[in-house]
């Protein structure tokens, strides 16, 4: 408030007291707005981002071998997924071994399945396809699953992370 609008305020104390109400909800409704505008915007950028940058999921190794489960668990040419040390893996069981492939889409980062009857791993998100060595088939994928050795040790599946 500067001296001439203090001087208005001591001759007619109303008509100030109202125009600070009015400068004040200005205030508040324009902070609202550009409030709003900010988070419509984050909403839209966040999204954008999320699909630029490919989601990881990637926890921190934790290194060496973790057991994952019973060799009897999995059918031959069946498969399992398991989270280890935060990284999602698929468990892939052929008639001589179990293969370990990163669960993580190497696209944009979807989780992937076992197609038992095709004998590949595809993606549900753009039809990626790699197959039993986690190389890529086809579709978007831009590099092979990373492979994670196994060891299967009296009948225990044992990944390394
Ligand atoms: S995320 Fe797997 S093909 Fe796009």
């Amino acid at each position: 408030m500067n001296e001439r609008d203090r001087n208005n305020a001591a001759e007619h104390p109303s008509c100030c007291r109202a125009r600070e109400k009015t400068v004040s909800r200005r205030d508040f409704i324009d902070l609202f707005i550009k409030g709003g505008l900010l988070v419509t915007l984050a909403g839209m950028v966040l999204p954008a981002l999320n699909y630029i940058w490919p989601v990881t999921r990637r926890g921190p190794g934790a290194g060496g071998l973790q057991e994952v489960g019973k060799l009897d668990d999995i059918p031959v040419w069946g498969f399992k997924k398991v989270t280890l040390a935060g990284s999602a893996l698929i468990l892939l069981r052929t008639p001589n071994e179990v293969k370990a492939f990163s669960a993580i889409c190497t696209h944009l980062g979807c989780i992937v399945d076992w197609d038992g009857p095709k004998r590949q791993i595809t993606c549900p998100c753009h039809a990626g396809v790699f197959d039993l060595n986690g190389r890529v088939v086809s579709g978007p994928p831009p590099k092979p699953l990373p492979e994670h050795a196994v060891k299967v040790i009296d009948g225990k599946i044992f990944v390394t992370v």
